[in-house]
C-alpha cells in the first residue's frame, strides 16, 4: 500500500490521534490534515528547519495530497503532555524546552507559542522531550537582525569614542 492509500484507510476508519484533524497512519506514522496546502507546507519547512538545527522533533516524513486535503506527515511520538509529568521528568523536559526555544530563536525562528504544555510530547523511557505543531512558528530574522545591528551599532559608537582610544 502507498502511504496516500494508507492515509486514506486511517481517515475512513476514523483512527484520530489527540484532535479530530490528527490521524494515526500505520504503526509509524501520524498525519496532520490541513485544507490549504500552505499550512502543510509550513509544517514540513520548520520541521526540516528544526531537525537541521539538532531541535528534537518527530521525523517529518512530507506533505502529501489524498482527495481534497493535504497531509503533513510525520513520526508517531508515544509520549505524554510535559504538564503530566512531575519530579526529575519534569525538570528534564523543561530544559529541554528552553534549550530548543533558545535554539530556534538564534537561528532566526519565533516558536511564538502560548500553548508548550499541550505541544511538546515526552517519553519518558528515553527521558527526550519532542516538539510538535508548528502552525505559530514563524521567521524571526528581521527581529533578530535589528537586535544585532542595533547592538553592533552601539559598540562601534563607543568604540569610536576618542576617549576610549588608547594613545
Ligand atoms: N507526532 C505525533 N505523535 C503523537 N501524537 C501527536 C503527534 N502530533 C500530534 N499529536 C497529538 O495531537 C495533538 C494535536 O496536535 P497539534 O498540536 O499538532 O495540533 P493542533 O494543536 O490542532 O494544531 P494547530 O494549533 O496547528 O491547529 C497533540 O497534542 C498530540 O496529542
Ligand atoms: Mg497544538
Amino acid at each position: 500500500m502507498t502511504l496516500e492509500e494508507q492515509i486514506r484507510e486511517a481517515v475512513a476508519e476514523g483512527k484520530t490521534v489527540g484532535k479530530p484533524h490528527i490521524f494515526r497512519v500505520g504503526s509509524k506514522y501520524v498525519a496532520k490534515q490541513f485544507h490549504e496546502p500552505f499550512l502543510a507546507s509550513h509544517d514540513l519547512r520548520y520541521a526540516n528547519a528544526a531537525v537541521r538545527l539538532g531541535v528534537r522533533v518527530p521525523e517529518p516524513l512530507g506533505v502529501y495530497q489524498v482527495g481534497k486535503f493535504h497531509y503533513f506527515v510525520m513520526d508517531f511520538i508515544d509520549g505524554v503532555y510535559r504538564d503530566d509529568l512531575s519530579g526529575e521528568d519534569w525538570v528534564n523536559a523543561f530544559n529541554q524546552l528552553e534549550e530548543a526555544i533558545f535554539k530556534l530563536l538564534r537561528a532566526g525562528i519565533d516558536p511564538n507559542d502560548s500553548e508548550w504544555s499541550q505541544n511538546s510530547l515526552y517519553i519518558v523511557s528515553e527521558g527526550q522531550l519532542y516538539l510538535i505543531d508548528y502552525g505559530h512558528w514563524q521567521s524571526a530574522e528581521h527581529w533578530a537582525w535589528n537586535l544585532w545591528a542595533n547592538y553592533f551599532r552601539s559598540v562601534r559608537s563607543h568604540m569610536a569614542n576618542p576617549e576610549m582610544i588608547e594613545n
